[in-house]
């Protein structure tokens, strides 16, 4: 198990035994769970995903993280966006990583979504982080980082420059589906909780989730994959589990009944229904 974890996990018995805690949120139908609410590039059932627009509509449905997904620029600009091209939720085409900020600055990444979001733009790393740090936990997903050699070392000078490597209040977690990135960025940044992603049950056995808790301290699988048996093997190895991706309500409810410890979801409203 992580020290990270271990030093979480001590904290969060301080907390319990104190007479001043009090129940973070009560989630879903009434019945308290801290189960945390993690819009999907913003809350993209209603709003183009990854623009502002997204993520400003999941802090107003009370979302405890935004989860965006991190490129790079032809000139080395931190961008968010999911696809390594521009062409599905843009006006323009092209890689990400052929495109400069400027390029890609031009583009308007909402009309995909309908009309009245025309005018959105691709956001940058720094801008989410200033705009959303305090406001809203961050779930940040290096998106195919093997395309961007070094992104790992930019994303923690963002991160180190605002104080976010040691994040207290201000909710703050890296995840990827490429390990070897992870493993670099909690080498980078040891106190900054690190997510591995996968849809694969070959990554679901005893080895592998023991040789994932050396470094991670989330195993974020697709909600195909889960089961009542991965949830407590991955409790017992001192990680949290995230499973994506909710776009209907059965499917939030089948998470809530496997008692992970975060729902990923385009619609917020379906893991919290008061909003
Ligand atoms: O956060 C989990 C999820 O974002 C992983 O898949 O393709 O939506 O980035 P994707
Ligand atoms: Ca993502």
């Amino acid at each position: 198990m992580k020290k990270k974890t271990l030093l979480g996990m001590s904290l969060a018995f301080t907390l319990l035994c104190s007479p001043l805690q009090q129940p973070i949120a009560a989630k879903t139908t009434g019945e308290f769970r801290q189960m945390d609410n993690v819009a999907h590039r913003g809350a993209s059932g209603y709003t183009p995903e990854n623009t502002i627009a997204a993520f400003d509509k999941a802090v107003e449905m009370k979302a405890d993280y935004i989860e965006i997904d991190v490129q790079r620029s032809k000139d080395g600009k931190l961008v968010i966006i999911h696809d390594t091209t521009v062409d599905r939720t843009t006006d323009g085409t092209g890689r990400v990583k052929d495109l400069t900020y400027e390029q890609l600055s031009a583009l308007d990444a909402g009309s995909f979504k309908g009309e009245q979001f025309k005018g959105e733009k691709i956001p940058t790393f720094e801008e989410v982080l200033d705009r959303y740090r305090g406001k809203i936990g961050i779930l940040i997903e290096l998106k195919s980082p093997e395309l961007y050699p070094g992104i790992e070392e930019s994303i923690a000078q963002q991160l180190k420059k605002r104080n976010l490597d040691r994040p207290q209040n201000e909710k703050i977690i890296i995840q990827s589906f490429n390990f070897e990135s992870m493993k670099k960025m909690d080498a980078l940044l040891p106190k900054v909780p690190i997510g591995v992603l996968t849809s694969s049950k070959s990554h679901t056995t005893e080895q592998a989730l023991k040789d994932f808790s050396a470094y991670a301290d989330y195993f974020n699988p697709s909600y195909g994959i889960v089961t009542k048996d991965l949830v407590n093997d991955v409790h017992s190895l001192g990680m949290k589990i995230s499973s994506w991706t909710v776009r209907s309500q059965e499917a939030a409810d089948f998470l809530f009944s496997m008692d992970v410890d975060a729902i990923i979801t385009d619609y917020p409203d379906y893991v919290d229904p008061r909003n």
